[in-house]
C-alpha cells in the first residue's frame, strides 16, 4: 500500500521547517513566475475566519482573503459543511458540464441574483478561472456582433490569458508578449485623485463621458465599432478605483444605442464586496454579459458568465473546458452566495466601508503619506504619496511606490496581510472577508498605524 498524503506533517506542528525553509524549497520547486511569496514571505499552516497562522505559529490578520475569493473568510463552518455533504452524498466531484441536482440548485439561485431575477439571462460555466470566463465573454461578443474590436480601459484588470491580457491595462506583463489579441482600443478610466485628462472633479468625469461617446460616434475616430466594451465598475487590481455612476450610465446608454455588447467584469467586485450584490448596481445599469468568479465558488475554483438570453449565439461546444463541473465549488459557492443574501451582508459591508473610510480619513490627517483613500464597501485602497513634494495642478501629490512597498512589508511584520495595486503598486488594498467585524477592522487600523511608525513615518 502506498503512503497516504499526510498534510499534518506539513502543518503547524511540523518540525520540518520554518517559513524560510519552506520558501527556499518553494523557490527550488516553482518557476520564477511566483509572485505573492515575494511580498508575503510565509508558509501557511492554518487559517480561520480573518486569521492566518504560519508554520512558526505567527498570526496574521488576512486582509487579502485569496484576492477577495474568501467572501466568508477562511474555513467558514457552513462552507466546510457543504463540502463535506457533497463528499458524503456520493455525487461525482466533477462532471464536465453535465448537470446534477446540486448544479441545478446552484444555477437557479445564481440566476436569481442577476438583473430582473435573471429571467432574461442564462449561465455559461467556463473553465474555472476568471480569465477563462473573460475569454468566453470576448469571444461571444465577437460571435454575436460579427465585429472583432474591443474597448477596454486604463487601469483595468481582466486576467493573464492572451485575450484577457490584451484588454488589461498593466503594461508590465504585456512586455515581450507578442501576438496579443488585435484591435483593442484603450480609453481613459475616470480617477478621482488622478484624472487621466488632467481636469479632475465633475468636469473631468463629464469630459471622459463625452470623450467615450464621441469616439463611438465619430466616423473619423480611426476606431472601428467594437464588438464589446469590457470594464470593472470598481477597478480592483487597478487600485480600488470606483467608476462614477454617471459615467457608467453613459457607457450603458451609448453601447445600447450602438449595439455594442457591454461586459461587466465582476470577478473581484461581485457578490456584496462593494456593498451591493454586484458593483454595476451602484449605477442602476444592466450589463449584457456579467463575468463572475472568485467568491462565486465560495473559495474553490469556479467561473460563470451571466449572458442576456438574446446574446446566447453559442453553438454547442464552441467554448468548452474540462473543469466546468466542480461540485465542491458549486456547494461552497451556493452556501456562500445564499449566506451573503440571507444575512444581508451587502448592507453590512456598505455601512462598514463608509465607517472605515471615515476612520482612515481621520488617520490621513495625521499621516499625509496616505494621499487618497477610496473604494466602496470592503474594497478599499490607500494611495501612498510624497506629501513633501509639489502637488500637480489638481492638488495630487506624486505617488510613492517605494514607501508603499515598505509599508506592505512593515504591515506583514506587524501581522497584517495587505495587497498592493494601482500604478506601480502605490495603493495598499483592503480586500478582507466580508464577515470581518468592526473590532477586527480596529485591529487593522492599529496594525496599519504601527506599520507607518515602523516605516519611520511620524504623525503630524
Ligand atoms: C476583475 C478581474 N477580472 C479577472 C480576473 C482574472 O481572474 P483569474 O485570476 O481567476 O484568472 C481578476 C483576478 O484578479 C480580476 O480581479
Amino acid at each position: 500500500m502506498t503512503d497516504k498524503v499526510r498534510i499534518d506533517t506539513l502543518g503547524a506542528n511540523s518540525s520540518n521547517g520554518n517559513n524560510q525553509t519552506y520558501l527556499a524549497r518553494q523557490a527550488e520547486f516553482e518557476s520564477n513566475v511566483r509572485s505573492y511569496p515575494r511580498k508575503l514571505p510565509l508558509a501557511i499552516a492554518k487559517a480561520q475566519g480573518v486569521w492566518i497562522t504560519d508554520v512558526e505559529n505567527n498570526q496574521y490578520l488576512d486582509c487579502l482573503a485569496g484576492a477577495g475569493t474568501l467572501a466568508l473568510g477562511h474555513n467558514h463552518p457552513e462552507v466546510l459543511q457543504s463540502i463535506q455533504s457533497v463528499i458524503a452524498s456520493g455525487l461525482p466531484l466533477h462532471t464536465l458540464d453535465l448537470t446534477t441536482p446540486l448544479k441545478d440548485q446552484f444555477s437557479e439561485y445564481l440566476l436569481s441574483l442577476l438583473p430582473g431575477q435573471g429571467k432574461d439571462y442564462c449561465l455559461q460555466f467556463t473553465g474555472p478561472s476568471g480569465a477563462d470566463a473573460v475569454e468566453a465573454a470576448l469571444k461571444l461578443a465577437k460571435k454575436y456582433t460579427g465585429r472583432s474590436g474591443m474597448i477596454s480601459f486604463s487601469g483595468g484588470y481582466h486576467g493573464m490569458t492572451h485575450g484577457a491580457l490584451a484588454v488589461t491595462g498593466n503594461l508590465g506583463p504585456k512586455e515581450a508578449v507578442d501576438g496579443m489579441m488585435p484591435e483593442v482600443q484603450f480609453m481613459p478610466y475616470p480617477h478621482e485623485y488622478r484624472c487621466p485628462l488632467g481636469i479632475g472633479g465633475e468636469a473631468g468625469v463629464k469630459a471622459l463621458s463625452y470623450y467615450f461617446e464621441n469616439l463611438i460616434n465619430d466616423v473619423e475616430s480611426g476606431v472601428r465599432k467594437p464588438a464589446a466594451v469590457i470594464l470593472e465598475a470598481l477597478q480592483g487590481e487597478g487600485g480600488a478605483n470606483p467608476a462614477p455612476v454617471e459615467w457608467l450610465q453613459r457607457i450603458r446608454k451609448v453601447t445600447k444605442e450602438h449595439g455594442i455588447v457591454l461586459i461587466l467584469d465582476e470577478v473581484q467586485a461581485g457578490f456584496c464586496r462593494t456593498g451591493k450584490q454586484f458593483a454595476y448596481e451602484h449605477a442602476g445599469i444592466e450589463p449584457d454579459i456579467i463575468v463572475m468568479s472568485k467568491a462565486v465558488g465560495g473559495s474553490l475554483p469556479l467561473a460563470v458568465l451571466g449572458i442576456r438570453k438574446d446574446l446566447d449565439v453559442w453553438s454547442p461546444g464552441h467554448h468548452t473546458g474540462t473543469f466546468r463541473g466542480n461540485q465542491l465549488a458549486m456547494a461552497a459557492g451556493l452556501t456562500t452566495i445564499k449566506y451573503l443574501k440571507e444575512h444581508n451582508i451587502a448592507d453590512k459591508v456598505a455601512a462598514q466601508g463608509e465607517w472605515l473610510k471615515g476612520k482612515l480619513a481621520d488617520m490621513q490627517k495625521r499621516y499625509p503619506v496616505m494621499g487618497h483613500v477610496r473604494g466602496l464597501g470592503l474594497m478599499i485602497g490607500i494611495e501612498i504619496v510624497k506629501p513633501h513634494e509639489t502637488p500637480d495642478h489638481m492638488g495630487s501629490y506624486p505617488a510613492d511606490p517605494e514607501l508603499s512597498a515598505l509599508l506592505q512589508k512593515k504591515c506583514f511584520e506587524a501581522g497584517l496581510i495587505l495587497e498592493r495595486g494601482g500604478r506601480n503598486g502605490t495603493v495598499l488594498r483592503l480586500l478582507p472577508s466580508l464577515l470581518i467585524t468592526n473590532a477586527e477592522l480596529e485591529i487593522f487600523m492599529d496594525k496599519f498605524e504601527n506599520a507607518l511608525l515602523a516605516a519611520g513615518i511620524k504623525p503630524v
